[in-house]
């Protein structure tokens, strides 16, 4: 039931996405459409700690509505009241490479912090975790035995088993850990601990699919997949409803390492017409990298 994840997620993004059919919805599609390049992060590093800002670094928005407090824990990101969902998302986008957040997820039944690689041609490459181990028993589990959800959305669609549920990590409400993904062309790769607890390959992608390999924004965000007006599905899914009672939720960032396997100033589809076949050239022209379709 991964997808409930980004429905929920979407119903407060405010910038640039709106929300529709469950799915993260860029402003501008170039598989529909002309669009203007996208800011790519022209850095093959780039590293931010939390823990040393004031206020939102550049290089980041915070979802319109939302306040996202910074601190020496870090980036705090809250769910206080009904239909709280701070967000915060890079403004430039990246290319393949890796990255890794440091944070201690929110605790609390039916809350999902998230962080989310998505792209304008709606790829996703997706981190979710429920504050109450999406209802799993015995709660709390053994060191070890806590639940990570990682999914996947190509061109806005998910196959069957694209979602998948591994447990590696420890308590993850209280302790910091560092949650990657590792990405190209060829292969997906999530790690908690800097330990792989996932691979997918681009060949073993199911007939009809695409594997995700667009340049991709990350977002941070927390979210109330238990909140009692939510369909039954989503709250099933995110592990009950949300108990006010013990509110507010809090997931802190403390840092954020992202490597780009290809930099460039800007990113640009060159032919918005590939439907199941986009790659991207592994040669930047210029400063840009254009994307197109063999
Ligand atoms: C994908 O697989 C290739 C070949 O095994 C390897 O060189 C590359 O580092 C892998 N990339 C990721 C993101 O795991
Ligand atoms: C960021 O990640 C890169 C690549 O994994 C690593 O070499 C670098 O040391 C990391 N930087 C920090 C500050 O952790
Ligand atoms: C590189 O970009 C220039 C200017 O946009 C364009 O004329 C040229 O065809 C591009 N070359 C390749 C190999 O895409």
């Amino acid at each position: 039931m991964g997808s409930g994840g980004i429905i929920g997620l979407l119903a407060t993004l405010g910038l640039t996405v709106q929300f529709a059919h469950g799915q993260l919805e860029p402003d501008c599609n170039p598989l529909n459409a002309d669009c203007e390049p996208k800011k790519a992060l022209s850095q093959e590093n780039y590293f931010i700690d939390f823990t040393k800002q004031s206020s939102a670094p550049p290089d980041w928005t915070i979802a319109n509505y939302e306040d996202v407090n910074f601190t020496p824990e870090g980036a705090e990101l809250t769910y206080g009241k009904k239909g709280d969902a701070p967000n915060m998302w890079t403004d430039f986008y990246m290319l393949g490479g890796r990255y890794d957040v440091e944070m201690k997820i929110a605790p609390g039944q039916g809350v999902i912090s998230s962080a989310v690689l998505w792209s304008d041609v709606q790829d996703e490459i997706d981190y979710e975790f429920s504050g109450n181990q999406f209802g799993e028993k015995p709660f709390p589990p053994k060191d070890g035995m806590w639940s990570v959800e990682t999914n996947v959305f190509a061109r806005g669609k998910m196959w069957d088993g694209a979602a998948a549920y591994q447990k590696d990590s420890f308590k993850p409400a209280e302790q910091f850990h560092k949650y990657s993904v590792e990405w190209d062309e060829s292969n997906i790769s999530w790690y908690v601990d800097d330990k792989v607890v996932r691979s997918i390959q681009a060949k073993d992608t199911p007939s009809g699919f695409a594997f995700p390999q667009s340049p991709m924004k990350l977002q941070l965000g927390v979210w109330g997949g238990g909140d009692p007006d939510n369909n039954h599905w989503t709250i099933e899914w995110a592990g009950g409803e949300i108990d006010m009672k013990g509110a507010p939720y809090t997931m802190y960032v403390k840092s954020v390492n992202i490597t780009n396997k290809y930099p460039a100033s800007e990113y640009r589809y060159k032919d918005k017409v590939c439907i199941s076949s986009m790659r991207y050239d592994s040669v930047a022209n210029g400063s840009q990298t254009r994307l197109s379709c063999h």
